[in-house]
């Protein structure tokens, strides 16, 4: 089983940005984190990071042609805007689940609107790194599970 991770915009700044809200630990940490998770589960996994709308909606697209079977995705401020990812996650029809490392529906009222959670299988939100741990295991489960019906 293979799956994708898309983390949005000002994501690859983990660390250095608002620490108070989003941690100390860097990006990098988190591929590491995601990937060592990845390994443990016996799951294959890519990695991807963009500050463009275009690029994640062009990724998850891809994701169709490459046979992923599941997307772990953290939009970031383009979960309160884009409907054109609410569309290309629809567009494909593979698994997804939502993450947040904060509690969006504790923060700002505008954070609280999420496009991707009206096709997203699962939104896990303010648990940190440890969201996409929870992401990872959801998806392999549901793969599995969904798998054993054909
Ligand atoms: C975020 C929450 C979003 O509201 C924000 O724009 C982000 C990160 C999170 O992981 O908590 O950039 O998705």
């Amino acid at each position: 089983m293979k799956v994708l991770v898309i983390n949005g915009p000002n994501l690859n700044f983990l660390g250095i940005r608002e620490p108070d809200i989003y941690g100390a630990q860097t990006y990098a940490q988190l591929i590491s984190f995601i990937e060592k998770t990845c390994k443990q589960e016996e799951v294959e996994v890519e990695c991807l990071q963009s500050n463009h709308e275009g690029a994640i909606v062009d990724a998850i697209q891809q994701a169709y042609f490459d046979h992923i079977d599941g997307i772990v995705i953290n939009p970031a401020a383009y979960t309160h805007t884009s409907v054109a990812i609410l569309d290309a996650l629809k567009a494909v029809s593979i698994p997804a689940v939502e993450v947040h490392l904060s509690d969006i529906y504790e923060r700002e009222a505008f954070r609280h609107i999420s496009y991707p959670s009206l096709i997203c299988k699962k939104s896990i939100y303010g648990k940190g790194f440890e969201g996409y741990r929870e992401a990872i295991i959801f998806l392999k489960e549901y793969v599995t599970k969904n798998q054993d019906t054909y």
